[in-house]
């Protein structure tokens, strides 16, 4: 071939394109040292600091000394390999640049980036550093870039604050100016109890960091996670917040839903501070010794709200009211209830019902999972093995019990087998409702149980409307009592999409938080996939939240007036508003036993109440022992429900025997359950007005008691039963803590005569510790089988006395399914009070009457020393007639009085002597 020559015109092209590109990468070269200035021009000041208050300079990586140094971080190798070597100096950060102004809200501060190298480029120079003095204990102050919009949380609960700031502050806001940093000072004591000046504020494009100096070490919550232990371990633990359906797991890895809040108990005063960052981006939330936490944050703002409290639950309350009061269940949901994954047929789910029901044992629920289903599609069930379901929620209903059935968030895109159309895909197609891809027009196409499938965009309100619309047009076909949303972090079994996803910042953004694989688009879709309201990459954790807020919505349209019940697996921060959570897919082990109760306490304090773990283990074929100790502690879950997965051993009750100890006992403890209803619905409706916890740790009554601050292996139902499961395999005897309070064992009525100490409970294979708190008053009602049988059963009263021979106590009652019945006021609500011998009953609301004409017949006096032979009963200042017989057990201290005929709604004074 015969080489060509270039011409002189194409030579001197050739050379100025060279020229150009010298020039090019010389300009690069000269911004990059801008951005990144090497160690030569960047020395750090590395004053000597205690290893426990060293903020990690290299959190992505392996630290190395040429890598710190050119972060211009210190250097310092220690034997440990947890602490950081390469940490921040006070160089790094920003600096107060220009007068901070007071506002009508609270305080305003221009902010200006101290020269420094960049972790991860793109910092943003000048930020702007707003604070609002939101209400007496909740602060909020908020970073944003004044000269770009960023992606904020759009909060279905939380709205723009208009002020003006609150006065009678229980804190003081101080501004430290270079570096900058932020203090929070709790005013009655003068005590600092949120410092950030231990590190840098870090504000890239893609990475955002603030350290927080806590006052104490006794730190709860942030999920959601297996943290194993209730109080946090402050040795240099990641955790990582990003949504993912994946099994939960001993090793630490991000799971199903978003919660950046966290609670710190400062000392035995009681005085909590909570923490909570509003933002819904992939993020670590890092835990050291210091005590100390630090956000690492990969988009959106810093938004952060400090809630003070006098005692932790005040805490939670502040925290739970802002984001949204959980929903207050049906009073059937709180029944037991029984599921598994593969039932084959419809008969076969029938038996299982029929030989549950033979036991006699107290059950509410039925759930069908996705067995029910045509090809595991949405909206669609099987003609064949499931084709009587429509018949059976009446075949349920006839004896009172209620039945659900799970959506999955995606939806299948191929026809039926038979070739005709899925519809329900077809109509949302029409609609346009899907995520789409990066174009923002293509549907991104993903894979779960159906095959392919697209993922509705619950963002969208056509989606939403299009969800709704299927909702009711399946409830036409099959009556449903409620909804159990699942895979909606939105899990996806390919990574990303069919296509994969495009090499970019979303896709692989500069910093990637500690998320399984350290790959965020693994086991969902593609980070730059568009929703109406944004980018993937931002609402990821969003999904579940605004998928359950759609399907509350179609509930209230398919259930008009009715509560129903709606259970998802994905959360956010407010999701209890909307739903209940269980803790997905645990294992039939002993340790999923112990990790159910920390996962469950920490779901209380982000505002999810209505909680649960899967009774006797989700994967793996459980034991009969394990399976009956989680029955009887099961029995105590808010969200009571055994569910097992496809190709396990059934586990439901009856496959055990009739008469088996497994039976025996969870009827046992199911009867104390269903006998404390009364008291458990009063809880709920705690939690629905004031944001109190249900499933309450000891610490949150027992703070003054440091034994209490790490107790996670018991648990109280509200501030008066104490719940003391085993949870070990071959053990008869567990360290139980009781506090300082009287205590009186359940079954026996009799005081323990132990407090303030450990205790050896001896718990046989039939037993559980359950012991309730002197000084409450627990209202109760006779048990059966069904709630529909349990609500027209004779009520009761369970008073447990003090050391000063008083209680009190409260019930909440109303038809326990409308909606609204608070806001209506269609609900009586009592109080009850014991002093001197004298048990007042008084109704304080009285706007609901009980078509069953309830009567309380039955009160029973625990820690009665002074024997008592006569009741009698005043109505109105007027000793009544009453049919009552008083018992006295001299050995136990219990003073029983049956066979009274006190109406609900009308006030009482019994009297003893
Ligand atoms: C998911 C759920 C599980 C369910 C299964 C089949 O793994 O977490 O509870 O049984 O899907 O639908």
């Amino acid at each position: 071939m015969e080489k060509r020559k270039f011409s002189k015109l194409e030579v001197t092209l050739i050379v100025l394109f060279c020229l150009v590109v010298v020039v090019l990468c010389v300009l690069i070269g000269l911004l990059a040292t801008k951005d990144s200035p090497s160690d030569v021009e960047f020395s750090p000041s590395c004053p000597a600091l205690a290893t426990a208050q060293r903020v990690d300079c290299i959190p992505d990586q392996l630290a190395t000394k040429s890598l710190c140094s050119r972060r211009g971080c210190c250097w310092s190798p220690l034997g440990d390999p947890n602490v950081p070597w390469c940490y921040f100096s006070s160089d790094h950060g920003y600096r107060v640049d220009g007068p901070l102004v007071t506002t009508q809200q609270g305080l305003q501060a221009p902010l200006a980036r101290l020269p420094s190298p960049s972790l991860f480029g793109r910092d943003i120079d000048n930020l702007l550093l707003i604070t609002q003095h939101q209400t007496p204990n909740r602060l909020r102050f908020k970073i944003t870039d004044p000269n770009n919009q960023r992606y904020e949380v759009s909060h279905e609960h939380v709205g723009s604050f208009t002020g003006p700031a609150a006065s009678n502050l229980k804190y003081e806001v101080q501004v430290q100016h270079k570096p900058f940093g932020i203090k929070v000072i709790r005013a009655s004591t003068g005590k600092v109890v949120f410092d950030t000046t231990i590190g840098p504020l870090v504000y890239a494009e893609q990475f955002l960091q603030l350290s927080i100096w806590l006052p104490g070490a006794n730190i709860y919550g942030v999920g959601e996670h297996i943290h194993k232990r209730y109080q946090h371990d402050l040795n240099w633990r990641v955790w990582p917040i990003f949504n993912r359906g994946t099994n939960p797991s001993a090793n630490v890895e991000n799971l199903y839903g978003a919660h950046t809040f966290f609670l710190c108990l400062e000392d035995e005063s009681g005085a909590s501070l909570g923490v909570f960052l509003m933002n819904s981006n992939a993020m670590d939330i890092a835990m050291q010794p210091a005590p100390a936490v630090t956000y690492r944050v990969i988009g959106g703002v810093l938004d952060f709200y400090v809630f003070l409290g006098d005692t932790p639950e005040q805490v939670v309350q502040e925290y739970v009211q802002f984001i949204g009061l959980p929903a207050l269940p049906s009073y059937w949901s709180l029944g037991f209830q029984l599921s598994r994954y593969n039932y084959t047929s419809l008969d076969q789910v029938k038996t299982v019902v029929e030989q549950n029901r033979a036991l006699g044992l107290p059950y509410d629920v039925q759930y069908i999972d996705i067995d029910y289903m045509e090809d595991w599609k949405d909206f669609t069930y099987d003609k064949e093995r499931f084709r009587d379901l429509p018949k059976f929620r009446t075949f349920l209903h006839q004896q009172g019990q209620k039945y659900i059935l799970i959506l999955d968030a995606a939806i299948g895109i191929d026809p039926m087998a038979d070739g005709s159309p899925y519809l329900a895909y077809e109509r949302g197609q029409g609609r346009g409702v899907w995520l789409n891809e990066s174009d923002g027009r293509t549907p991104l196409v993903g894979k779960v149980w159906p095959g392919l499938t697209v993922f509705p965009d619950f963002t969208n309100p056509e989606c939403s409307d299009w969800w709704l619309q299927e909702c009711k047009i399946f409830y036409d076909q099959v009556p449903y009592d409620g909804l159990w949303i699942d895979m909606n972090e939105a899990t996806n079994l390919l990574e990303g999409s069919t296509k994969g996803c495009e090499d970019n910042e979303y896709n692989y953004p500069p910093f990637t938080p500690h998320v399984v694989n350290r790959l965020l688009y693994s086991m969902t879709t593609c980070m730059d996939a568009r929703q109406k309201l944004g980018l993937q990459y931002d609402l990821h954790n969003l999904y579940g939240y605004s998928m359950a807020i759609a399907t509350q919505r179609a509930i209230q349209a398919v259930f008009p007036g009715k509560r129903s019940f709606l259970l998802s697996r994905s959360t956010f921060a407010g999701s209890g508003k909307f739903t209940g959570h269980w803790l997905g897919d645990n294992t039939a082990s002993w340790d999923d036993l112990k990790w159910a109760i920390p996962g469950m306490l920490e779901f209380g304090l982000f505002g999810i109440p209505y909680i649960g773990a899967d009774i006797c283990g989700f994967f793996m074929d459980t034991t009969e022992e394990l399976c009956r100790r989680w029955m009887q502690v099961g029995a105590f879950y808010p969200f009571s429900r055994n569910h097992n997965s496809e190709e396990c051993a059934p586990q439901d009750p009856a496959v055990f025997g009739a008469d088996s100890l497994l039976v025996n006992s969870s009827k046992h403890y199911l009867i104390i359950r269903y006998t404390l209803l009364p008291y458990l619905y009063s809880l709920f409706y705690r939690a629905h007005t004031r944001g109190d916890t249900v499933l309450r740790p000891l610490l949150h009554e027992f703070y003054s008691e440091n034994a209490t601050w790490s107790v996670d292996r018991q648990f109280l139902w509200g501030p008066g039963l104490l719940i003391s499961p085993v949870l070990d395999p071959g053990v008869e005897v567990i360290q139980a803590y009781i506090p300082d309070a009287v205590w009186y064992d359940y079954d026996s009525g009799a005081s323990i005569g132990q407090r303030k100490q450990w205790v050896d409970l001896y718990l046989p294979a039939d037993k559980m510790g359950l012991h309730l708190r002197g000084g409450h008053i627990f209202p109760a009602q006779q048990p059966a089988t069904t709630t529909v049988a349990s609500r027209k059963n004779p009520l009761g009263l369970i008073v447990a006395l003090d050391d000063k021979k008083e209680a009190a106590g409260e019930l909440f009652w109303d038809d326990g399914e409308s909606t609204g019945t608070i806001e209506l006021q269609t609900y009586i609500f009592y109080d009850f009070r014991v002093s001197n011998n004298v048990l007042e009953m008084q109704v304080l609301h009285h706007g609901y009457t009980d078509p069953n004409q309830l009567r309380f017949t039955q009160v029973k006096v625990l820690g009665v020393t002074s024997g008592a032979q006569k009741v009698t009963v005043t109505q109105k200042g007027q000793e009544i007639p009453s049919p009552h017989i008083v018992t006295y057990h001299n050995q136990t201290q219990v003073l029983e009085i049956t066979n009274l005929e006190l109406e609900l709604g009308e006030d009482y004074r019994l009297e003893w002597s």
